[in-house]
């Protein structure tokens, strides 16, 4: 047995007419009828029974109501039509062709229709859901275009209009030089070590064999911390990264020391208040001068050329016994300045270096290790002399002012 659509829970006094819906009466009394027991009946049997949606509810039938159906068409195309923005319509679309709309419910009820009404119905309620969509279709197609022109004006970018670009800068061909000399000492498996610039007095003298009354000591040349009685300076050479190594392992030692140093001297062609040095230092069992003319070499080929020769001078530092001024031979005349002499070197031949020499027992045994077992040798020079020499740099000027059409001409390494 078929149940009708309103069997289980009919409200409506008046028979409905299925072909034509009204909408409900207002006002209308709905009066439980006889029949409705029996229904109830057969509700209590339900689960037995086959049949469409026994939830049904004839009152919302309405809504497939033509006027009612033509009225949601009217408010969509109105509702789409003022829709000025995609915002807009997203927000139409949603409220009359969404699930909760009046057409989406209009067509959920076609299923409950006797199969007599259902092919009418749908296609009043097919035709007003198709009309629907094509509005919102085509009012999408007009804003989505409009959305168009608009970021094709507003986001216009004119590809002709010249560009400032910042320009590169460089790395300062003091640091290039530096780190070209640490990396192939690094190479040959020495060590990178650090000090500060601001050092301890001590240091920066007595732990060198520097006693109080070495010139280097008076005022002129140190920058003292304030006050005098500190004890801090700031370092005027990298040799205290020595003693501080030396304090802090054991030997084998093997470091170079890049960096920072300061002395009292005004600017000049020459001079500059900051300026770099590189340290080198080595202590081990049976290390002799000639180690320490090897690495001279190394040093001087990697920074002038291959092949560069040095010779070495008998000179004075507290902390090397004996101690050494190093030359190199000019990288300009050769070493053989000819009649009208190099103005590299001055027509000697030759250009100093810097200081070296076989560290002092003294200072050794100050730092804890034993000078009847391990010696060493240390050297140092200053990196601005290095480049100026390397480079026929004119003043100290140039490379303390940071200007970067000076620097670039050394390379652009980053
Ligand atoms: N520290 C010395 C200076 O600033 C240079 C120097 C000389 C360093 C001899 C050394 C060395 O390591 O052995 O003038």
């Amino acid at each position: 047995m078929r149940q009708g659509p309103d069997a289980s829970s009919a409200r409506c006094t008046a028979p409905l007419d299925w072909g034509t819906p009204r909408p409900p009466l207002p006002g209308v009394r709905r009066v439980e009828p006889d029949v409705t027991r029996a229904a109830r009946a057969r509700a209590a049997n339900a689960e037995e029974m086959s049949g469409p949606n026994t939830n049904y509810d004839p009152v919302e039938v309405s809504a497939l109501d033509p006027e009612q159906v033509e009225t949601a068409v009217e408010e969509a195309l109105a509702a789409i039509a003022a829709a000025t923005s995609l915002d807009d319509l997203k927000a139409a679309r949603i409220e009359h062709q969404g699930e909760k709309s009046a057409l989406a419910l209009a067509n959920r009820e076609i299923g409950a229709l006797p199969p007599s009404a259902k092919a009418e119905a749908g296609k009043r309620v097919g035709q007003a859901r198709g009309r629907v969509g094509a509005a919102l279709s085509a009012r999408q197609a007009e804003l989505e275009a409009e959305r168009d022109e608009r970021i094709l004006v507003e986001e216009r970018v004119d590809v002709t209009v010249p560009v400032v670009r910042s320009p590169f800068g460089a790395r300062h061909p003091i640091e290039l030089v530096s780190q070209r000399l640490v990396d192939a000492f690094v190479g040959m498996g020495w060590e990178v070590a650090e000090g500060p610039e601001l050092e301890a007095e001590w240091l920066n003298f007595d732990a060198l064999n520097l006693g109080p009354d070495h010139p280097a000591r008076q005022m002129q040349d140190t920058f003292f911390l304030d006050p005098v009685d500190s004890g801090l300076v700031l370092r005027t050479h990298t040799s205290p990264v020595q003693i501080r190594t030396m304090l802090e392992r054991e030997p084998p030692i093997y470091i170079v020391a890049p960096g920072k140093v300061y002395r009292t001297d005004d600017l000049d062609a020459t001079h500059t208040p900051v300026f770099h040095q590189i340290e080198c230092l080595a202590v081990d069992k049976g290390l002799t001068m000639a180690h320490l003319r090897g690495a001279i070499d190394a040093f001087v080929q990697i920074m002038f050329g291959e092949g560069t020769q040095t010779r070495v001078r008998a000179s004075y530092f507290p902390f090397t016994e004996p101690s050494m001024e190093t030359d190199f031979v000019c990288f300009a005349c050769h070493g053989d300045p000819g009649p009208d002499g190099c103005r590299t070197c001055g027509g000697s031949g030759w250009i100093e270096l810097g200081g070296s020499g076989m560290v002092n027992r003294k200072v050794l045994r100050a730092c804890g290790i034993d000078p009847d077992v391990y010696s060493g040798f240390a050297f140092g020079l200053g990196i601005e002399r290095a480049l100026m020499l390397r480079h026929g740099v004119q003043g100290m000027h140039d490379m303390v002012e940071g200007d970067v059409r000076f620097s670039r001409q050394f390379g652009r390494e980053v």
